[in-house]
């Protein structure tokens, strides 16, 4: 299964991509994670993201979406994946129809000022993407998955949040619309708890937990 999440920062697309994924034993493709390793690297890419993504603003469509497509030709992905922060724009969206076919499109609703709380308390691990919410810590800094330090992401900071924030409803919302007129679109309340959403998402998507 061919499957795309879409939602605003924060809506819970990678904590639920990486629990659908290994219910359904597909992979995540994250943009927003294969971004911050590039930075992390140091790598051309990530040097050329660095400044959007700390401004809070998308990273130039010809560069997400060549990384997306030389992604989607590996082996693991003939299988099905989910595309978590892909695609955010319709000119993504219209590029990804040249080289893949999806199946469902998820779309994870949270409240503005629910979304806020969460990323400013949110802990990431830049080596395997697991996410944390400092409510749920008890003061760890490491990785429960793979003992890496636990970091504060850069644009998680509060002005870069609201910006971030305003370029969804700008530029990626109107995704919603375009997968709703091809029947594709599944949406679900992201704002229970983390057991619920999960049910509710594998129930969308008619597979079994
Ligand atoms: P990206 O990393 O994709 O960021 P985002 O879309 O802003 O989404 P987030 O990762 O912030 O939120 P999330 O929905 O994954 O929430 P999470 O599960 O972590 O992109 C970053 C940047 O990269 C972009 O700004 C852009 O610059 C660039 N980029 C990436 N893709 C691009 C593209 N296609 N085109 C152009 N540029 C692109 O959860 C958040 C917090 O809430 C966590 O702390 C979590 O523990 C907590 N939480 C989650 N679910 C629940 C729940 N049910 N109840 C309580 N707490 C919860
Ligand atoms: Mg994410």
């Amino acid at each position: 299964m061919n499957i795309i999440f879409l939602g605003p920062p924060g809506a819970g697309k990678g904590t639920q991509a990486q629990k659908i994924c290994d219910a359904l034993n597909i992979p995540q493709i994250s943009t927003g994670d294969i971004l911050r390793r590039a930075m992390k690297e140091g790598t051309e890419t990530g040097l050329k993201a660095k400044s959007f993504i700390d401004a809070g603003q998308l990273v130039p469509d010809d560069v997400i979406i060549d990384i997306v497509k030389e992604r989607l030709a590996m082996e693991d992905c003939q299988n099905g994946y989910i595309l978590d922060g892909f695609p955010r724009t319709v000119p993504q969206a219209e590029a990804l129809e040249t080289f893949a076919t999806i199946d469902s499109v998820i779309e994870l609703d949270v409240a503005d000022q629910v979304l806020v709380d969460r990323l400013s308390g949110r802990r990431v691990c830049l080596k395997c993407g697991a996410t944390y919410h400092i409510s749920m810590l008890n003061g760890e800094t490491k990785c429960a998955k793979c003992g890496d330090d636990l970091v504060q992401r850069n644009d998680d900071k509060a002005e870069t949040v609201l910006n971030r924030l305003e370029v969804y409803h700008a530029q990626t919302a109107p995704l919603i619309g375009f997968y709703e007129k091809k029947g594709l679109l599944k949406k679900v309340d992201g704002a229970q708890g983390l057991d619920r959403t999960f049910a509710a998402i594998m129930n969308a998507l008619g597979a079994k937990a």
